[in-house]
């Protein structure tokens, strides 16, 4: 089958893992007999630099012409001026918006031969295998009033947690579908207690609910979740939030994983179903890394395993996705670290050898 990709490297470390999982992607191309056509793209401070832009149109109508997108990472010190008017990260929440990709998965797993990598007791993340599904396209990152006043009183600032009952039914149905194909868990994320946001949402995820009674839906408030996280992550199979809540409690889900450098994501612009082909954009969580750029260093897994996730839910090949994520693991196995998962007797390994790596074992 014949694929367009647009790919958009970005800033930082963001091309060299980038150019690594493209070449793991034309390995797959090759033993499975599919073409994946490559378009490239400028987002972020290279647009900026070049265009003055974080995003152009013709990025954005690119990205709107392929079946999926692949990005590295925006921003840097370079564009990082407060007072500046165009910033590398407003290009990442323009194609968030631009291209509807409402729904943003972020999967954790822990590796077992990265237990030892962490901060954390190997006992409490030992097995930990967890879905976070953060609504991308809503809440306080878009929501209006959002603005900046004055008056005699002094400075004023407002942003605005907004949501329909639509934006909150598609995002638990994505949650519920994807705890179908799990352990069929849900945690729904809130704040009930506090905010009139959260408790419409609360009331939808109950709604939905009774649409898949094969799943267990829990309701927890954030702050309870953040707690629970580190406390006993194994606890959690999918977890459904919204915007702001997704942003933070990701971040804290991905020092369960030891480093930011093995996390993949994936942002939909439509309700995952097995068979159905979803148009995503796929990038690693981490940033662009700007003080490991050019190295040679930077973890390439969370890429690759991005790419896994492009193969998935945006291509419809399962098995491929699955060979990529068999290679990584025997990389991992055959004990080749990067720095940031770097362990004793551990094989230290640099940004392309670690993608050569995985791109043989593929061909396997
Ligand atoms: C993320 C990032 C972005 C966000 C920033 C870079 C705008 O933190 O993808 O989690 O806040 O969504
Ligand atoms: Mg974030």
């Amino acid at each position: 089958m014949k694929f367009n990709i647009a790919v958009l490297p970005g800033d930082g470390v963001g091309p060299e893992v980038v150019t690594e999982a493209v070449k793991v992607l034309e390995v797959a191309g090759e033993r499975f007999g599919h073409e994946f056509r490559l378009h490239y793209g400028a987002v972020g401070g290279v647009a900026i630099d070049q265009h003055g832009v974080a995003l152009t149109d013709d990025t954005l109508k690119l990205c709107k012409r392929c079946h999926a997108v692949l990005l590295g990472a925006v921003g840097g010190p370079k564009w990082d001026d407060p007072l500046a008017k165009v910033r590398p990260e407003d290009g990442l929440l323009a194609l968030r918006k631009g291209l509807r990709l409402f729904a943003n998965l972020r999967p954790v797993k822990v590796f077992p031969m990265l237990v030892n990598s962490t901060t954390l007791k190997p006992e409490v993340i030992r097995g930990v295998d967890l879905l976070v599904v953060r609504e991308l396209t809503g809440g306080l990152y878009f929501g209006k009033p959002k603005k900046r006043w004055q008056t005699a009183r002094g400075r004023h600032a407002v942003d605005s947690m907004l949501y329909s009952e639509k934006e909150i039914e598609r995002i638990l149905r994505v949650g519920f579908e994807l705890a179908m194909g799990r352990r069929k868990k849900l945690v729904s994320v809130d704040k009930a207690n506090v905010l009139e946001s959260s408790r419409l949402w609360r009331q939808v995820a109950t709604e939905v609910a009774t649409e898949y009674p094969q799943v267990e839906l829990e309701h927890m408030l954030v702050d309870a979740c953040a707690m629970r996280l580190i406390q006993r992550p194994a606890y959690f199979d999918v977890v459904v939030t919204e915007n702001t809540f997704g942003d933070i409690l990701t971040d804290e889900a991905s020092m369960l994983a030891g480093s930011m450098g093995m996390l993949p994501s994936a942002s939909l612009a439509a309700v995952p179903k097995a068979g159905v082909m979803a148009f995503g954009l796929y990038e690693p969580i981490h940033g662009s890394a700007p003080k490991r750029a050019g190295q040679n260093v930077a973890n390439p897994v969370a890429t690759i395993l991005t790419c896994a996730m492009m193969l998935r839910y945006s291509l419809g090949l399962e098995k491929e996705a699955q060979v990529v994520e068999n290679a990584v693991i025997s990389a991992l196995e055959a004990g080749y670290r990067t720095y940031d998962i770097m362990d004793e007797g551990g094989t230290r390994t640099g940004t392309r050898e670690m993608g050569d790596l995985i791109a043989k074992s593929m061909k396997a």
